[in-house]
């Protein structure tokens, strides 16, 4: 079996020797990663497979390598999808967090409804499922600096919101950005276990059109870190 290393910040499971020098879904340096499972000697024994249970190992290494390469080319293939970026803040008991996020996106515009994914160690998370509520700011082209805030550190350690004078309340109470595309407050309407993230659907409540402009796509975010 080969080693596999997860993306403390998203998730991601890297097969492979190493960890990879990017996350291919985060975008955060190998310093991130975590390895989740150890190498075992198996592969060594693919050159000298002289007795049955050699030849039976031998094969068996044979199937996990072919089995990681079709794993390797299905993340590759989701990994084309395109993706914005957005900035989900929540609030309950007093607390304000946000978290970066990718995996926003309308599922239907009338009702005014939308899906975010979000991973279940989060504080962003806790504060979702304690309050039902969530706001969502779209980032433009030059939000690169609130990616990386809100992206890399859990709000369990540091405040956020720390210093950053450019942000309103929304009508719902959760913080939103001001220099963005859009605002958007939601209500969720139900959630969805999808292994280590949530899938939470929610209804959009409020939203404010505060710029013109390109959103940010996380495809020109990593090409422009
Ligand atoms: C570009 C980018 C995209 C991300 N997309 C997601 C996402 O879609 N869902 C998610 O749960 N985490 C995503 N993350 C990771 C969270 O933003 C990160 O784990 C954050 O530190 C969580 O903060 P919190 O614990 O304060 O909620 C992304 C991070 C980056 C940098």
């Amino acid at each position: 079996m080969e080693k596999q290393w997860r993306c403390t910040v998203c998730g991601y499971i890297h097969t492979g020797e190493n960890p990879p020098e990017i996350c291919p879904v985060c975008g955060v340096d190998a310093s991130f990663f975590e390895l989740i499972v150890q190498s075992d000697e198996t592969n060594s024994t693919t050159s000298t497979a002289s007795t049955a249970t050699d030849i039976k190992t031998a094969t068996a290494a044979k199937l996990v390598n072919a089995q990681s390469d079709k794993a390797k080319a299905l993340r590759e293939a989701l990994y084309r999808i395109s993706y914005g970026l957005y900035i989900i803040t929540a609030q309950a008991e007093g607390q304000d967090n946000g978290q970066c996020a990718n995996t926003c996106f309308q599922i239907t515009s009338d009702p005014a409804r939308l899906a975010i994914g979000i991973n279940k160690n989060n504080f962003t998370h806790e504060l979702i499922q304690k309050s039902g509520k969530f706001g969502v700011s779209v980032l433009n082209q030059t939000g690169q600096d609130y990616a990386r805030r809100f992206g890399y550190k859990s709000g369990r350690d540091v405040d956020k919101f720390k210093g950053l004078t450019a942000v309103h309340r929304g009508e719902s109470g959760v913080l939103l950005l001001d220099d963005v595309l859009v605002t958007m407050e939601a209500t969720v309407l139900s959630q969805m276990d999808a292994g280590t993230h949530t899938l939470f659907l929610a209804d959009v409540t409020n939203g404010e059109i505060l710029q013109e402009g390109d959103p940010m796509t996380y495809a020109f975010f990593r090409a422009s870190k």
